[in-house]
């Protein structure tokens, strides 16, 4: 599903969000501005798709930001995109809940719009909070559900009618579409994942609602002296 639609992924995305997307993801990179900053520091972006918050990232980050997707064609886009700005992103092509990656090794995790789309939240939690180091931090940034009733009702209908439509039209794909809004409405409330986080004993875990609560940004810490889940 993601390969058919990453030719048109990023004009879809701005579209359809009326470039209110733009913002989130800089909500997201000044939630990550401390980490990304640390003396050699190693951020993630994963679910990195055709690396829009990657490259957000690279603009404050002291180190190349490294990218992760299972989907190839998004891996693709994402590195041709960094090459038109003149570096080359260290991307790799791995599912979230099976990092090739060693533990304690990460000073930030950032997920955009990914985390919805996996099997097993708990396990992609259980995962980030592995390779995290120590006081590394997760920022999930993913759509949500607006807590005003009027909201929700001009939301529902944008997002379950107009939103597939455009989709289809645009990207020559109607499953995607009809996927994105079906998936949200089947995505925890921001309470409730906020919950999962400390369940897989995250600390600090939050988040702040954003566009009345059309997405939220979540995040939460590794605790220091976290012994359990250090295997590589
Ligand atoms: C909606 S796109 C978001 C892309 C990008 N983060 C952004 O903000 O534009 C979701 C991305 O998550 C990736 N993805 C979904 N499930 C995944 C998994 N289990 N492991 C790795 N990548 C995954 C998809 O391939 C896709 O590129």
């Amino acid at each position: 599903m993601f390969s058919d639609i990453a030719p048109r992924y990023d004009l879809l995305n701005h579209m359809l969000s009326f470039n209110i997307d733009r913002g989130w993801r800089k909500a997201l990179v000044q939630r990550l501005t401390p980490s990304l900053r640390l003396p050699g520091a190693r951020v993630l972006d994963l679910c990195c798709g055709t690396g829009d918050v990657l490259l957000d990232l690279q603009t404050v980050a002291a180190k190349p930001v490294i990218g992760a997707d299972f989907c190839h064609p998004m891996l693709l886009a994402a590195a041709g995109k960094a090459r038109a700005r003149g570096f080359a992103a260290p991307l790799f092509e791995a599912d979230a809940l099976e990092l090739p990656l060693a533990a304690n090794s990460l000073d930030a995790i950032s997920i955009a719009f990914g985390f919805r789309n996996l099997v097993n939240y708990r396990a992609g939690l259980a995962e980030c909070l592995r390779v995290l180091k120590p006081g590394g931090v997760l920022a999930i940034l993913e759509f949500s559900h607006p807590p005003s009733l009027a909201m929700r009702a001009a939301y529902g209908f944008y997002s379950s009618v107009l939103l597939p439509l455009i989709g289809a039209l645009v990207s020559g794909s109607s499953e995607a579409y009809k996927y994105l809004p079906e998936s949200v409405k089947k995505f925890p409330q921001a309470e409730e994942l906020r919950a999962m986080f400390e369940a897989e004993e995250f600390v600090n875990a939050g988040f702040e609602l954003l566009t009345g609560g059309i997405a939220a940004l979540h995040t939460g810490e590794k605790p220091f002296g976290l012994n359990r889940r250090s295997n590589a």
